[in-house]
């Protein structure tokens, strides 16, 4: 890619942005949330037409008009939020728009053949080609997507943030995966704002900042610490949160409690008490059931039995109940029940209490825009303004709004369900402060109950962890005496 550029309005995405990928071999692609990895990933995709520059792909010119023109010429993407038909079966989608036929039907046996043929040939066979996508597990999809890209021969597989949503084991495989494309001679493009991951998987990488490719090279021969400067522009001193700020204020009183509490299907047993001022963390494998007890927490899930009692009311509640009593969740998943992606910044950050923003019965359209603008500049989103629509962010910084709305709604117990997901590593250093401040300064003490994956998170920001095993929640522990060996034990069943 050479000379890339591509505006949205008065946004400069891309600023001549080149870059080199390689036969064989995987390019890890880094950047602030807002740099224009997806950006240009698209581009090279076909889904966006370049305002300047040009692409070369095996030595010929490559202009590709649409995603079927580039998956054509060899070039797949694994998209940030899946694209699947989830009511088709796994061999109708491995060769969408690709079904063989036989006088004039879908001949089903070839069919059935040649995606096993694909699942295979990255060493996963054993999936059944029949089973319905929409009934199989993110990592299965993912597999999916990946197969359809051997089956079509891709020359070049673009991965963008493709371990988001998925559990240690499963990034494990991943990880297998993408050795099978390399050894098939694939250049592989990968996007993470994880360090380990990227020191792990890829050999060379490039930096994007603002539109702009700074710096490329080997992996072998860097480290974090040089790419994240490289990433935001200076040296960062602390790259995982500071242990130090645990136990800076007092826990105080119990402000929720769980006493052997069931769901309908998970949790199967909770036992827990939240006290004033402090983060408690929830690890575990994904599945294990650390969603469903924060929904069950905010009114989102039926309780079965089992005592809760959160503030002055007990027994499960609906969830507008939770909200005015003070309780108010982040959940994991932006799309389905986080932001109205067609509205503002603003309208998104105000809509929880638009009666803040009245003045002398009237609703003051300026108050709510300077609150917003407050809260972009505190958790630094990467915006145009106020009015931008939410949906035209990169997905670190819907995050980073999501996020921002939570805390401006003032709640006193805040659920939080992977909040850094997808936020970048000095992103996630501002985060961590933010939630630091929230629970354990300002006027009164609050208290965060916060599910993460990512150990080293939960280890710095917690005060406590408590740790969900296939459905049970085992004893909170005090996070200084717990280490990451410890806490994967203890999830996976291995004692603790
Ligand atoms: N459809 C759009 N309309 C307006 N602006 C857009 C649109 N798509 C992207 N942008 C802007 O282009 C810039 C680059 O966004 P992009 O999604 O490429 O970032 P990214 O590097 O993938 O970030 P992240 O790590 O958060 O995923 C951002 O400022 C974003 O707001
Ligand atoms: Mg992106």
């Amino acid at each position: 890619m050479h000379g890339l550029v591509k505006r949205f309005g008065a946004t400069l995405a891309l600023d001549g942005v080149a870059l080199e990928a390689r036969a064989g071999e995987v390019l890890a692609l880094v950047g602030e949330n807002g740099a224009g990895k997806s950006t240009l990933m698209k581009v090279l995709a076909g889904a966006l037409e370049p305002d300047a520059g040009r692409m070369e792909l095996d030595g010929a010119p490559y202009a590709p008009r649409s995603p079927l023109e580039a998956r054509e010429r060899g070039v797949a993407m694994i998209h940030q939020e899946l694209a699947l038909a989830p009511h088709l079966s796994v061999a109708e989608n491995v060769l969408l728009g690709a079904e063989p036929q036989r006088i004039g039907l879908v001949d089903w046996r070839s069919l059935h053949e040649r995606a096993h043929a694909a699942l295979t040939q990255l060493g996963r066979g054993e999936l059944d080609v029949r089973r319905r996508v929409g009934d199989l597990a993110p990592a299965e999809r993912q597999l999916v997507e990946i197969a359809r890209a051997v089956a079509f021969e891709a020359r070049v597989v673009v991965l963008d943030e493709p371990t988001s949503s998925l559990g240690r084991e499963d990034v494990a495989r991943l990880a297998e995966l993408l050795v099978r494309l390399r050894e098939r001679g694939a250049a592989v493009i990968y996007i993470s704002h994880v360090m380990e991951e990227i020191f792990a998987f890829a050999q060379r990488y490039c930096v994007l900042r603002d539109g702009r490719s700074v710096a490329s090279g080997t992996c072998a021969d860097s480290s974090p610490r040089e790419l994240v400067a490289a990433m935001v522009g200076r040296e960062v001193a602390q790259l995982t949160p500071r242990p130090a700020q645990q136990g800076a204020a007092p826990a105080g009183e119990v402000i929720a409690r769980l006493n052997s509490l069931r769901g309908q299907r998970l949790p199967r047993e909770a036992t827990l008490e939240l006290r004033r001022g402090e983060v408690l963390g929830i690890a575990g494998l994904v599945g294990a059931g650390r969603t469903e007890l924060l929904r069950a927490l905010m009114g989102l899930e039926r309780v079965v039995s089992g005592e809760l009692r959160v503030l002055e009311l007990s027994g499960a509640r609906a969830p507008h109940e939770r909200w005015e009593q003070g309780v108010g969740m982040l959940s994991e998943d932006r799309k389905s029940e986080g932001l109205a992606l067609g509205l503002s910044i603003a309208a998104n950050l105000g809509l929880p209490h638009l009666e803040r923003f009245a003045r002398a019965g009237r609703f003051d359209a300026g108050a709510l825009e300077r609150s917003a603008a407050e809260w972009i500049e505190r958790v630094r989103v990467k915006c145009a303004g106020p009015r931008q629509p939410i949906g035209e962010l990169s997905g670190g910084n819907q995050q980073k709004v999501a996020l921002a709305r939570l805390l401006a709604a003032d709640v006193d117990i805040a659920l939080l369900d992977e909040p850094t997901r997808g936020v970048d590593v000095a992103a996630k250093a501002e985060i961590y402060a933010l939630i630091d401040r929230f629970a354990r300064r300002g006027e009164r003490q609050r208290a965060v109950l916060v599910v993460s994956s990512y150990l080293p998170e939960l280890l710095g920001l917690c005060d406590r962890i408590a740790v969900m095993e296939r459905g049970v929640l085992h004893p909170a522990r005090a996070a200084a005496e717990l280490d990451e060996r410890t806490l994967l034990a203890q999830a996976t069943g291995g004692g603790a």
